[in-house]
């Protein structure tokens, strides 16, 4: 049975649907706007369903409480196993402080890049509701949210890998609508295009498409392990 998850329903009580596409209001508290959701999915069945391959990096935009202070950052995330949720953040950064503070965070899904602009460059701007199932702020504009409870973290020098379990999951769209942002296949394409200016260029340039291609190669093996992509970039590049 599919179920929903309800967040903050005007009763404020926790309710489960059999209908996949129940819609309900979460609170945003007291900011500017509700988070209209709708819930679609088992837990344990979420990081599938949305399409997630193992291993791929997909970049979302991670929320974070600092105290009461709603904070968000775009971040890569991966999952090994389609039950775990892993994400390799700097130490410096704002976001690992406040995971390391709560040991939850959300996940905002998201196809608009001017979202993760706004993430970056002007957070004054975001709208944030609030998780239902963790200690999260959750982005009132993102299509989707995870909510991520951390079980792990591991030293990396710079940076901590978290690793996490799905606490609950909400949208406001329906699975198949939300798109996910790997980074592959656009890269594919700038190695492509790399590629066919080498004829043309000149001793210089051509030494720089060609490192260009090589850093290209190995960030393509990083976010999407096993992809066609990854297939492309490698039988070019070793033609080259
Ligand atoms: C698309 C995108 C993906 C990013 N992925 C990561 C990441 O996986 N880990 C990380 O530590 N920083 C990542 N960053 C950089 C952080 O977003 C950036 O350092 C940010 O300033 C950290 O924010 P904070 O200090 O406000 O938390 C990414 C940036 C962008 C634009």
């Amino acid at each position: 049975m599919i179920y929903a998850l309800i967040g903050h329903v005007p009763m404020g009580h926790k309710h489960a649907y059999d209908n996949n596409s129940k819609r309900c209001k979460r609170k945003n508290l007291g900011l500017k706007a509700e988070v209209s959701c709708v819930f679609v999915m088992k837990k344990p069945k979420v990081l599938e369903s949305l399409g997630l391959r193992k291993d791929w990096i997909y970049e979302a935009i991670i929320s974070s409480y600092s105290g009461t202070l709603a904070h968000a950052a775009p971040m890569g995330i991966s999952t090994p196993d389609h039950e775990r949720l892993v994400a390799e953040i700097y130490k410096s950064s704002r976001t690992c402080a406040n995971i390391l503070e709560k040991k939850a965070y959300a996940v905002n899904l998201s196809f608009d890049v001017s979202l993760f602009y706004d993430s970056y460059n002007k957070k004054e701007s975001l709208i944030y509701g609030r998780a239902e199932n963790v200690e999260a702020p959750i982005l009132a504009n993102a299509d989707a949210f995870l909510e991520i409870s951390v079980t792990g973290s591991e030293d990396l020098g710079d940076r901590i890998r978290f690793t996490g379990k799905i606490a609950g999951y909400s949208s406001r769209r329906e699975p198949g609508e939300i798109k996910l942002i790997n980074r592959g296949d656009a890269l594919a394409l700038e190695a492509l295009i790399a590629i066919s200016r080498i004829p043309s260029a000149s001793i210089e340039e051509k030494e720089s498409l060609l490192r260009e291609i090589a850093r290209i190669c190995r960030v393509v093996s990083r976010v999407a392990p096993g992809s066609a992509a990854e297939e492309c970039v490698r039988v070019l590049s070793s033609r080259l």
